[in-house]
């Protein structure tokens, strides 16, 4: 298949705008109705006792965040760990575990041995891929392709999102089969779920105020991310993300964690950038801002219109997403931390595309 940037300037910038169609057809490869199609023979939650996520980069923060849904939603322990460090650790892999990897290539060298590990250690061996005729999906028991379609851009942005849908989507079929989720909970966060490229669209719409902001943040040299809860993986991916392009040092931290050391880094120079939707947690997050305000800290705040509200005068950029049921906000909020990273890359000059020193897969060690 031969891809171009379709008038875009980068292949970065083409895959995030894409990802409205492209996260509406992978639903579309996986519902039918209220049902999740899975590949036969599937795998049996209600069996399973726990899970290992293994990963790197990009899909290691689609795992982290899918631990908090396995383990919310379904009640199923999850483990989960950058693959360079699970395949020395020797970890015990005790009987009723499923190991899921996930990676875009398929080919990522310490994630193919750490599956490799596992081999006649796991119950079941299961991978999320983009690449369906990959090293890591033929040497799996299940491979569930993303179809993210193919991705140029060295940063992975529309993959991301389509391994948040995939991992969900087991999730959802995991609660279910668990007995923690009715039929009426399944139909309904189901159907948020396709509106959800409607809600990509709307948040695309708002690229000038995150462009604005990007302008902003590109001039600093240091900047901290902060989320709970499921914000938290979505805040180390937004910092990742901007390391990677505009060669911004950028941290991430979960937002509880700012007292115990951070918060020495807090002054006029180091912008915040709080991902913070108007969820149940969102009155800590105000707190936490206000710890960063009363040191003269710049908080940049992604949240919703009510969010934004209840934040009040102080905060130095707001940036205003749709509201969205919670269990979906890492997929939501995944853009403009793609979009506050490229807009910074872009005023910064850099190779977008192609940034130094990285590259699209990593096939050694
Ligand atoms: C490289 C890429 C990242 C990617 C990571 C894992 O570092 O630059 O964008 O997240 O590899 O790649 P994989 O193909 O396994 O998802």
């Amino acid at each position: 298949t031969r891809v171009d940037k379709g008038g875009y300037k980068h292949f970065m910038a083409k895959e995030i705008a894409d990802q409205p169609g492209v996260l509406a057809d992978a639903l579309a490869a996986y519902l039918d109705g209220d049902a999740i199609l899975l590949p036969d023979p599937g795998i049996d939650f209600s069996r399973i006792e726990r899970l290992t996520l293994v990963a790197c980069g990009t899909a290691f923060y689609a795992c982290l965040t899918a631990k908090y849904w396995f383990e919310k939603m379904a009640r199923l322990p999850v483990e989960v760990d950058v693959a360079s460090e699970f395949r020395y650790r020797e970890p015990p892999i005790l009987p009723g575990t499923a190991a899921v990897f996930v990676s875009q290539s398929g080919e990522t060298a310490d994630t193919l041995a750490a599956l490799r590990y596992c081999r006649d250690k796991a119950d079941t061996i299961l991978s999320v891929v983009n690449v369906e005729t990959s090293s890591i999906a033929r040497e799996s028991d299940l491979a569930l392709p993303i179809h993210a379609g193919i991705e140029v851009g060295v940063a992975s942005t529309k993959a991301f999102t389509c391994q948040l849908n995939v991992l969900l989507l087991l999730a959802i079929t995991a609660a279910c089969a668990r007995g923690h989720m009715s039929q009426a909970e399944k139909s309904q966060l189901l159907a948020e779920l396709r509106a959800l490229p409607g809600l990509f669209n709307a948040t695309l719409d708002r690229s000038a105020d995150i462009e604005a902001a990007a302008r902003k943040i590109a001039e600093a040299r240091d900047v901290l991310f902060l989320g709970r809860g499921l914000m938290y993986p979505l805040a180390l991916e937004g910092a990742l993300k901007l390391k990677e392009i505009s060669y911004i040092h950028a941290e991430a931290y979960a937002s509880g964690e700012l007292k115990h050391g951070p918060i020495a880094l807090i002054d006029k120079m180091v912008p915040v950038i709080v991902m913070a939707p108007r969820d149940a947690l969102f009155d800590k997050t105000v707190s936490n801002m206000q710890e960063v305000m009363a040191r003269g800290g710049k908080v940049c705040l992604i949240s919703d219109a009510a969010g934004l509200a209840q934040a009040g005068d102080g905060i130095w950029q707001g940036i205003t997403l749709p509201a969205v049921d919670d269990r979906l906000a890492p997929l939501l909020y995944a853009l403009p931390a793609q979009l506050l990273a490229y807009h910074a890359a872009v005023a910064k000059g850099t190779d977008v595309d192609q940034p130094r020193n990285l590259a699209k897969s990593v096939t050694v060690e």
